[in-house]
């Protein structure tokens, strides 16, 4: 047996930390530190600034000129030309490219009077040029160095294109698939997310901020915008201090240790005081209690929009409360170049609160390496060579085919082989270029993606023929826009015919349905989250036609298809899977790579069963019970239609009964939780073994389950393995009712299991 990936992980102190991975004296010195060396050029630096300077630092623009053209001659354009030349803007966004970046940066290096680099920032959500799967789909890889891997090769791509600085990881838990950013984070479990943040810092940031292929991460959105009532984005947000501290903020914690340069305040409101004006968020939790030495910067105008929110009385009001919160950084609000100086003037706001902005920001500068070589990032020969490499390619389809979650796989119809005599390969998303690439696709070249009708031509054989139908469009119009909402095709009916005719006459049908690009992503919630326009319709006819459909999901979030997933007989949940999407599925169709992702986040059966997570609590009337009078709905099931850490494997899987070490666990002491895994099928596999905790009872109550470990082992046909974690009491500690991070003594039971919904428990008891 080969070990692909052994996870050990502990909570210590609310955070998440990966053992053996950072060592523990690193543990220590973890995070993003402070050099004395560059806090005296700080100092330096600091004394030469006049206000006007230092508040600049504090603004980011977003790019209104071009930058590569000649100067603007007025407007809005040309106020931003003077202001970074006056030394009034410290960052901007959405300036992409060597040349751009240089020509911005001679701006500010060359033409202001003390020469301070920009920092040049941009959305590298899952790959710059070379595109990942969405951050959801690699979430379902659980596989940390594939996502390590994956962020380095975006970072790569975006310094050799000028930039410094990636608004990624996004690191919100999300319960609800009618938000449509649940595509941007790793899914519904603080573990997890923890472990695919740290991950991605660790990608984007490498060994050395400085270093000409490593950007500085942003951890996103600070906090809970996750938990947006009913799903809608930007809505209210209302949760307990256990929930922000026990499910939300672990993985904004680990990425703090792990070293994230920056964060990102998040949109929404908490119990009725929005995170970007939040002094418990930024100054209390993340720079006191973690101590966390980087800088803040607001989401888009989220500073502004302390007035609408109803929290600020007007503009200036909202710059007085951000700067008090400790958002260091204005991104696109145009309060803090507006209004911070009067507010320092007049004594409302302190000039060391200025002052410490500023060094944070100036200190990822530094960091950067930007006050040794200003332009050493922006460099076209570089840009040209690197932006997608053929190397990273390969890393692409790699991390693609982790990706890829089988859901279901009746009668082995999967693999299949490649010398069948036809295959029929349907539907609006099966010779999509486009959808693959995700809508926060970087610096993508729109329909670069190899479509899965491509992949699927490349890896048969000549004898086989493989023809293609649309049987539906997805959407009505032709041409979608960014910023605008989908139109989808209810009425156009005329090529299901002919998808029926292809289905007929085919061995075997691969049905591509799901999502457009830009159903989900920022903006995008919905109320419903089936297939959209006429899919449902050629699912069924195709199904009618040719039994043998494999149905190839592509979408940004979980969908509620209780009739597909009932009467297809084999299904793959594919995400968005990028620059290679067509390749990797069909290595999974044909067998060349056996499934091993897990679901990281619930899929329901319908939409009311939203929010559905399997970490819930028990209530005081968990059922079931014949009498009406339990916790759940009339007309439907409590369950999820695919359970949290639920994937197939064309192995298959047998898990022995759990043993412990010992029933009791002292303080300070070690529990091994183990159990046997058996490949009972007959191909070699790779499973995700999962280790799940619950707290019998506490101060607060505890979720029914908690994912506190899992170990992704390789095992050949017929291979036993002893799989063995290891339980300690930080594992199991909390945020109590005592406002403490301690577990609680008393009983335990743990899992080991192949997903959130499987095995059967033991106990033990923590004294
Ligand atoms: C708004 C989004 O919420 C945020 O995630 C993104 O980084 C910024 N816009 C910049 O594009």
């Amino acid at each position: 047996m080969r070990k692909t990936t052994v996870r050990k992980a502990a909570w210590i102190g609310g955070c998440l930390v990966v053992l053996g991975m950072m060592g523990a004296s690193a543990l220590s010195a973890s995070g993003f530190q402070v050099d004395p060396a560059v806090e005296r050029k700080i100092d330096e630096l600091l004394a030469k600034m006049t206000l006007e300077e230092k508040i600049g630092q504090m603004n980011q623009y977003s790019s209104s000129f071009d930058l590569t053209g000649p100067p603007p001659d007025a407007g809005w354009g040309r106020r931003q030309y003077d202001d970074i030349r006056q030394g009034r803007v410290g960052s901007m966004l959405n300036v992409i490219g060597a040349e751009a970046t240089r020509r911005a940066q001679e701006l500010a290096v060359n033409e202001s009077r003390l020469g301070i680099p920009l920092i040049f920032g941009f959305d590298v959500i899952h790959g710059f040029r070379t595109t990942f799967p969405i951050p959801l789909g690699e979430a379902a890889s659980w596989d940390v160095e594939a996502v390590e891997a994956s962020a380095r090769v975006a970072a790569t791509e975006a310094a050799a294109a000028g930039l410094h600085w990636t608004f990624a990881p996004m690191v919100d838990i999300c319960r609800d698939a009618r938000w449509g950013r649940i595509m941007e984070g790793a899914g519904e479990d603080p573990f997890l997310g923890a472990q695919m943040a740290a991950a991605r810092v660790r990608g984007f940031q490498g060994a050395d901020l400085a270093a000409v292929d490593t950007v500085a991460a942003c951890v996103k959105h600070y906090a809970a915008y996750g938990f947006a009532e009913a799903g809608r984005d930007y809505n209210t947000v209302d949760i307990s201090e256990a929930t922000l501290r026990n499910v939300v903020l672990p993985p904004f914690h680990a990425a703090v240790e792990a070293g994230a340069a920056t964060l990102m305040n998040s949109f929404n409101e908490i119990g009725g005081i929005p995170a970007t004006g939040s002094v418990h968020l930024v100054r209390e939790i993340l720079k006191r209690e973690w101590g966390f030495q980087g800088f803040v910067v607001s989401d888009w105008g989220s500073i502004a929009e302390l007035v609408p929110h109803g929290y600020a009385s007007d503009l200036k009001d909202a710059a007085r409360l951000a700067a008090l919160a400790g958002s260091d950084m204005d991104m696109e609000g145009r309060a803090y170049i507006q209004h911070l100086e009067s507010l320092v003037e007049s004594g409302v706001i302190d000039i060391k609160l200025i002052d410490e902005a500023v060094r944070r920001i100036l200190r990822v500068k530094y960091r950067l390496g930007l006050f040794d070589d200003p332009f050493r990032y922006s460099d076209p020969d570089r840009e040209k060579r690197l932006l997608l490499h053929p190397d990273h390619l390969k890393i692409a389809r790699d991390v693609a085919r982790k990706s890829i979650v089988l859901l279901k796989n009746d009668g082995e119809l999967l693999p299949l082989s490649k010398s069948l005599g036809r295959i029929a390969v349907i539907g609006p998303l099966a010779a999509d270029k486009d959808a693959p690439l995700g809508s926060w696709r970087g610096n993508a070249v729109p329909n670069s993606a190899v479509s899965l009708l491509e992949g699927v031509r490349e890896a048969v054989g000549s004898s086989t023929e493989v023809v293609y139908e649309l049987g539906v469009a997805l959407l009505a119009a032709e041409e979608r826009s960014f910023a605008q909402n989908l139109v989808f095709n209810t009425t156009d009916r005329s090529g299901i015919p002919q998808a029926v005719e292809a289905a007929r006459q085919a061995d075997v049908v691969i049905l591509a349905v799901g999502e457009d690009a830009f159903q989900t992503g920022e903006g995008r919630s919905q109320t419903e989250i089936g297939l959209k326009g006429l899919q449902d319709e050629l699912v069924k006819a195709v199904l009618e036609a040719n039994p043998k459909t494999v149905v190839v999901l592509m979408n940004g979030r979980p969908l509620a298809i209780p009739e597909i997933a009932e009467n297809a007989p084999a299904i793959l949940e594919t995400w968005f899977l990028g620059s290679e999407a067509g390749h990797a599925i069909a290595d999974v169709l044909f067998g060349d790579y056996n499934p091993s992702g897990k679901l990281p986040v619930s899929f329901p059966r319908r939409v009311g069963q939203l929010p559905l997570y399997y970490n819930h609590k028990s209530t005081g009337r968990p059922g079931p019970s014949d009498m009406v009078f339990w916790s759940h709905f009339t007309d439907e099931s409590n369950d999820p239609l695919f359970p949290f850490g639920y994937g197939l494997s064309y192995a298959t899987f047998e898990y022995s009964p759990v043993t412990l070490s010992s029933d009791k666990l002292q303080r300070g002491d070690r529990l091994q939780v183990s159990a046997t895994v058996k490949n009972t099928g007959s191909r070699a596999g790779t499973e995700v073994v999962q280790l799940y905790v619950r707290d019998m009872v506490g101060s607060l109550t505890r979720p029914v389950r908690e994912l506190r470990g899992f170990q992704k082992i390789e095992l050949e046909p017929g291979q036993s393995e002893k799989v063995t974690f290891t339980l300690t009491e930080k594992d199991l500690a909390f945020y109590t009712a005592d406002a403490r991070w301690e577990a609680e003594p008393g009983r335990f039971q743990v899992w080991i299991a192949p997903h959130s919904q499987a095995g059967e428990p033991v106990e033990f008891e923590l004294e």
